[in-house]
């Protein structure tokens, strides 16, 4: 049985994450989405609400979990005996850094492989900042995310 890890800071969730999950959904058997803290990056939404929105975009799938998890990724995925971590790129500037954390988990543990897959052209320029930063200038996102991640946002960004 195939079991995947697809980790990330989901600060938020995007379409981009999205279409991911969806293909690697088809690919493995099962699925594991892992809201891990990115220390270089000050969270907008708490893990909680990571998490939260997460499970309501993949309530339908029943081979993919949420999970969080604070520490290092290649320690997840073997206690969770997933052989593999799913990573999306999206262009070259992607590129160095997801190799050097590439080589960075097989040097901690060679038995678990990454795995890329490419973005689908549609979500190549959507990233969580971007969408965080058009939508804190009042900025149109609705293609951007999610329609539930939309509605949180609005709530996020213009409390009563
Ligand atoms: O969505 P992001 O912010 O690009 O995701 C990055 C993330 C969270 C996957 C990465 O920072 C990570 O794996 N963090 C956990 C700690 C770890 O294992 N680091 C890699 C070895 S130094």
């Amino acid at each position: 049985m195939a079991r995947a890890v697809y980790p990330g800071s989901f600060d938020p969730v995007t379409n981009g994450h999205l279409d991911i999950i969806d293909r690697a959904s088809k690919v493995f058997d099962h699925l594991i989405v892992a809201v891990l803290e990115n220390p270089r990056k000050n969270a907008f939404f708490s893990m909680k609400e990571r998490v939260s929105m997460l499970e309501s975009i993949v309530d339908h799938y029943n081979n993919v979990e949420v999970v969080c998890y604070k520490g290092l990724l290649i320690e997840y995925a073997q206690s969770r005996n997933a052989s593999i971590i799913i990573k999306g790129l999206r262009a070259i500037s992607d590129f160095e850094f997801e190799f050097q954390m590439a080589l960075v988990n097989r040097k901690l543990n060679c038995n678990v492989e990454t795995m890329f897959m490419m973005t689908n052209n549609m979500y190549s320029y959507i990233s969580s900042s971007i969408v965080k930063e058009v939508a804190s200038y009042g900025g149109d996102i609705r293609d951007l995310v999610p329609p539930q991640v939309y509605q949180i946002i609005r709530e996020k960004l213009s409390p009563r």
